[in-house]
């Protein structure tokens, strides 16, 4: 029987923690199911069938629903038991992928499970981020141009975190800033609004996003926060940092 401690899930036991990851196959994805691996943790993933050879080098190792991620079934099968859920939110196709995915996680998941899902510093919780025109010009665009093509619609995305906050849920909104390619360097930086000093520099590496992501699992005071992050090598997370130790 598993039982609740404070606000952790822990299971009597000490089995390892069961985290499923949707959306396995992407980079964060991978990157995601790397961290956990090496915590030692139980790994279910869910991608879309045409792209389970992605995880090729996780064979063996990891547990894999092929399927896409905003079906109910798929999703039902895939979280059963989990302590934890981490959700790629993908903006791609025309068929409100991330509604449909963040909504099934949000129906499906284990009532004490911690849900932490991705996005971009496009998405606003509370109304107060202060977004360069620049920033808005081109959000706007894209997101313009992604619908006319059918590419993607960051409008969906924008809906699928409009439900997350008002889910009574234990979720986390990890808001992604700009990303690179690059070892890791450490646990990324965080603040409520993309305005705030230590965000300015605006760069995050992808495996340090994951790396935020996966940790945020067993950190109960991101619960019902959406985080902007920011590297915690870049100029403005440095400054902050010799800021608060002068
Ligand atoms: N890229 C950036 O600069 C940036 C910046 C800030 C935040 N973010 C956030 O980071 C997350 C994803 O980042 P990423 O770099 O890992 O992206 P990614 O590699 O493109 O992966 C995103 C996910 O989208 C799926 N996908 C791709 N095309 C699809 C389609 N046509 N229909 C349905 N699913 C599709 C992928 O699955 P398959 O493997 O099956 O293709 C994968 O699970 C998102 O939450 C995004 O908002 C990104």
């Amino acid at each position: 029987m598993e039982r609740i401690e404070g606000n952790r899930p822990t299971r009597p036991t000490e089995a390892p923690m069961r985290v499923c990851i949707v959306g396995a196959s992407g980079k964060l994805g991978q990157y995601m199911v790397e961290h956990c691996l090496e915590r030692g943790y139980d790994v279910v993933g869910v991608c879309r069938a045409q792209s389970v050879p992605k995880l090729d080098r996780f064979a063996g190792r990891i547990t894999i629903v092929p399927g896409p991620t905003n079906d109910e079934d798929v999703i039902r099968r895939a979280v059963a038991g989990c302590d934890g859920v981490l959700t790629v939110l993908a903006p791609w196709g025309v068929q409100q992928y991330s509604s449909g995915t963040a909504q099934a996680v949000l129906d499906h998941a284990p009532a004490r499970a911690r849900l932490i899902f991705s996005c971009g510093w496009h998405i606003t919780r509370d109304g107060k981020d202060e977004y360069s025109t620049a920033f808005k010009a081109l959000v706007g665009v894209f997101g313009w141009l992604a619908r006319l093509v059918r590419f993607a619609e960051l409008d969906d995305q924008v809906e699928a975190c409009r439900r997350i906050f008002a889910s009574d849920k234990r979720w986390t909104v990890v808001r992604g800033s700009d990303l690179e390619e690059g070892e890791s360097q450490g646990l990324p930086v965080w603040s409520e609004h993309v305005q705030d000093p230590i965000l300015a520099s605006n760069l995050t590496r992808r495996i340090d996003f994951a790396l935020f992501m996966v940790d945020a699992l067993t950190n109960s005071a991101l619960e019902q926060v959406a985080p902007a992050i920011n590297g915690a090598q870049t100029p403005s997370a440095l400054a902050h940092r010799e800021a608060v130790a002068a």
